[in-house]
Formats: structure tokens, C-alpha cells, sequence
């Protein structure tokens, strides 16, 4: 038995994500978790308020999950997806194109919400290729948004911290106005306003017949700030993207799976995108899968007797069964805990605590959506590295609430299995706390 403390054994070997190992204060040891609650080494219980970066919605260590994983691992744990199938990939398809809007057909497996974006982005340009327009092959993004930290979701993704070292690497891609309503980039008013910033992207596609796609984070963009979207900007968006004949990729790696009060996003505006990236609570947080889904013309545009038309990518562990099979067990756990109604309540009780927020002179604006609680705290610099995040990270940490600001940006998004009383004790928590911000 190792005498040491997991921390120090962790420090002697790892080296962690976005982290400045030299300044860094000593991870957190987690050993259990139950619900919506965390438990350490040194026996701390911690309120999950971010869902583990947003991956788990039915709560940690859920029987019917881990049921669902043990049965699957004693009968396959994983075969190459090329020249092979197996029903747990067969099934979550099924499955995925019965909730998914109608026209989005044609499944697609890859390990995680970045990979699902690179898929997207070479669908999208094969797509073009094989329809004998090559020359479309650019992409139009949104100011704020992040799509995930591999080389071509980096591309697509606001320039950032996240992205300053590995500039080099990164195609141009056209970057439009988000509607952020709070820093509206055309400076208007949202109770008069017409969406005006919409013409951004108009004027974007109007000016440039090289363009293939048009990567957006409906309704909800996360790691850019936790903007949420008037739904008539997500209509505009699909109206647009008709109108120049261009794909429409939907990054729902954050929003899908009833995160925003709809189990997708695009839902909010009844609208349908030709691409649509899924990842995070595809396995209720359990196990790393995606999805890149997409119509049966885009798939029909791959097949040709010329075997070099197909899409050439695949990862070791596509289909993987185990992440397949907790899959369809969370899906069956949406209709057995009726979670979308859960989350219509929590939505209501997010709403009106945020609200209550709203006058408190430390903060700036308030934003939510379904289960996303974000306030924006007053703040002369703003950004992901504003000392305000770990300093307001350590006050919750002391009252037992795990959350990760992302700078002056406050969010909470916890597992939908959390009470309506767990969450009134986390809103005092974030009451009292910004109360007593000097
Ligand atoms: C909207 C969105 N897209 C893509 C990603 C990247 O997903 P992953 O971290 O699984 O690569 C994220 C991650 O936070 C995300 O929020």
C-alpha cells in the first residue's frame, strides 16, 4: 500500500490540463462520487458544479449506468470499427436519429467533442469536393466561440489564450458578430434591437462564393463566456445558410442532451442543421464518445465506386461498445426519470435566483438558460485569466461547492440529478459570496 498522499504522487508524474503546474494549487484527490456530490481523499463533500466540465447530467455512479457498462464490458469491450459493427453502435444510431430533427440521418462515432468538430470541418470540405466545387473550402465562425483545442476545431475557435501559442498552426477562418446582448457588438439595446447583428454573417456569405460552412454553438456559447443567444439570431443563422447554399454545423458538444431546457438546442428555434457535433453528456459523463451526425445528402455525396471519395478518419476507439452501451442507458434514463421535465423545473428555479442576482453592484449582467446559471461580475479587465476566477474558485471550494469560473464569469451548471434544495443552497453560496466581493 503506497504511504503517500495522492496529491504528491500526482505532482511527482502528472501534468494537468490548462494548468500552470509551477503556481498551481495542489488538485483535489477525488475518490468517490454519488449524486450530484464529490468526495476527497481527506473526506470532503463537494457540490459538482460544473457537471465534471460538463459531461454528467444523471449524477456520479448512477446503478443504472453502471449496470449498463458491466454487462457490456463482460460481453465485447471494443473491436475496430472498420469491416466490423456491433449492436450497442447499432442502437445508440437508432436511437439518436429517432431524437434527432428529422433529416439528420447518417451517424458517425469519434472519441470526444474536439474530434467530433474535425469531422465536421472534413465532412464539410470533402462534401464540396465530391459535389465537384472544391473551391468552397472556408469556414465562418463566431467571435466567443470555442469548439475544442485540437488543431482544426482551434481554427474555428475565438483567437484566445487557449489558441496564442499555436497560431502558425491555424487555417483563417471569416469570424462574424456573436450576440453577446450584454457587449452588444453593434452597440444596441436588446429590448430594441432587431437582431442586427446578424448582418455580419449576411454580408460574409454575400461577399465570399469560397465559403462551405458556418460553425455555430447554438443558443448557448460556453467557454467564450456562457453567451446566450436570442433564438431569432439561430433562425437567421439557418435562414442564411439557405440562402447561400452553404452547410450549417452545429456544435451542440456543450448544448445537447437537454442542457439548455430542450434536449437539443436548435430545438429553441426549430430549426435543423446539415452537421451537428455531439460529445460531454452523450454518455451521461461516463465514458469519452461523439457523434458527428449529419443528412443523407452530405453522406450521399461520399459514396463512388473510386474507394478515395470515402472519409478518411477513424480513431482507434470509434464505436468504442462500452461508451456506446452507457450511452443508450442514459438515453433510457431521459424516459425513465422523465429528466427533461426535472429540468424544466430546475430552469424556472435557475431563472428567478439569477434574477435576484441581477442588482447586486458586483455584477454586471446575468444570463441563463435550461440548466446554466452565469453571471458576468464587474470587472476592469475581463478574460479567462482574470485573477478573479481562482480567487472566487477557493471561497466556493471552502463552503464544499466546486466551480470553475471562467474569469470574471461566474457559471454554475450542475448534474440534472441535483434537488431543487441542493441547488436554493448553492444560489445562497453564490449569493453570499458575490455579497461579499469589495
Ligand atoms: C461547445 C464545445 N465544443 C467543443 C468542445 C471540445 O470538447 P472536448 O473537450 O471533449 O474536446 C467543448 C468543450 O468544452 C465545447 O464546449
Amino acid at each position: 500500500m503506497n504511504k503517500l498522499r495522492l496529491s504528491d504522487r500526482d505532482r511527482a508524474r502528472l501534468w494537468h490540463p490548462y494548468t500552470q503546474m509551477k503556481t498551481a494549487p495542489e488538485p483535489l484527490a477525488i475518490v468517490r462520487g454519488e449524486g450530484v456530490w464529490l468526495y476527497t481523499d481527506d473526506g470532503r463533500r463537494l457540490l459538482d458544479g460544473t457537471s465534471s466540465w460538463w459531461v454528467n447530467i444523471h449524477g456520479h455512479s448512477h446503478p443504472k449506468l453502471n449496470e449498463a457498462l458491466a454487462c457490456q464490458a463482460a460481453k465485447l469491450e471494443h473491436v475496430m470499427f472498420a469491416g466490423c459493427t456491433h449492436e450497442p453502435a447499432i442502437e445508440l444510431a437508432e436511437r439518436l436519429t429517432n431524437i434527432l430533427s428529422q433529416g439528420l440521418s447518417r451517424i458517425f462515432y469519434s472519441d470526444n467533442g474536439s474530434t467530433a468538430i474535425e469531422v465536421a470541418i472534413k465532412m464539410a470540405i470533402q462534401y464540396w469536393q465530391n459535389r465537384g466545387e472544391p473551391q468552397r473550402k472556408e469556414f465562418v465562425a463566431l467571435h466567443h466561440g470555442f469548439h475544442g483545442d485540437t488543431v482544426g476545431a482551434m481554427s474555428v475557435s475565438e483567437q484566445s489564450v487557449f489558441t496564442q501559442a499555436f497560431q502558425s498552426l491555424l487555417f483563417p477562418v471569416h469570424r462574424v458578430h456573436s450576440p453577446y446582448c450584454y457587449r452588444c457588438p453593434v452597440e444596441l439595446d436588446r429590448s430594441r434591437c432587431h437582431i442586427e447583428c446578424l448582418q455580419d454573417l449576411e454580408n460574409t456569405l454575400a461577399r465570399n462564393p469560397s465559403i462551405a460552412a458556418v460553425i455555430i454553438e447554438p443558443m448557448l456559447q460556453g467557454a467564450g463566456g456562457m453567451i446566450v443567444w436570442p433564438q431569432e439570431f439561430l433562425s437567421g443563422v439557418r435562414e442564411f445558410c439557405n440562402r447561400f447554399g452553404v452547410l450549417m454545423i452545429a456544435d451542440e458538444i456543450l448544448t445537447g442532451f437537454g442542457r439548455t431546457g430542450k434536449m437539443f438546442a436548435c430545438e429553441h428555434a426549430n430549426v435543423s442543421p446539415d452537421i451537428i457535433c455531439l460529445s460531454k453528456a452523450l454518455t451521461g459523463g461516463y465514458m469519452p464518445l461523439a457523434v458527428t451526425a449529419t443528412t443523407e445528402a452530405v453522406y450521399e455525396s461520399f459514396l463512388n465506386d473510386d474507394r478515395s471519395k470515402a472519409l478518411f478518419h477513424g480513431h482507434s476507439y470509434t464505436a468504442n461498445p462500452l461508451a456506446c452501451a452507457v450511452a443508450i442507458a442514459s438515453l433510457k434514463l431521459f424516459e425513465e426519470e422523465k429528466t427533461l421535465e426535472h429540468v424544466q423545473a430546475l430552469s424556472h428555479q435557475f431563472h428567478d435566483r439569477l434574477e435576484k442576482l441581477r442588482d447586486n453592484r458586483n455584477v454586471g449582467d446575468v444570463r441563463g438558460i435550461g440548466t446554466v446559471a452565469a453571471i458576468e461580475l464587474e470587472s476592469p479587465d475581463g478574460g479567462y485569466l482574470n485573477e478573479l476566477g481562482p480567487k472566487l474558485g477557493r471561497e466556493f471550494l471552502q463552503r464544499g461547492l466546486l466551480l470553475r469560473p471562467l474569469g470574471n464569469i461566474l457559471y454554475f451548471m450542475p448534474p440534472y440529478a441535483i434537488s431543487v434544495s441542493e441547488a436554493d443552497w448553492v444560489f445562497d453560496q453564490i449569493d453570499d459570496v458575490i455579497q461579499s466581493l469589495s
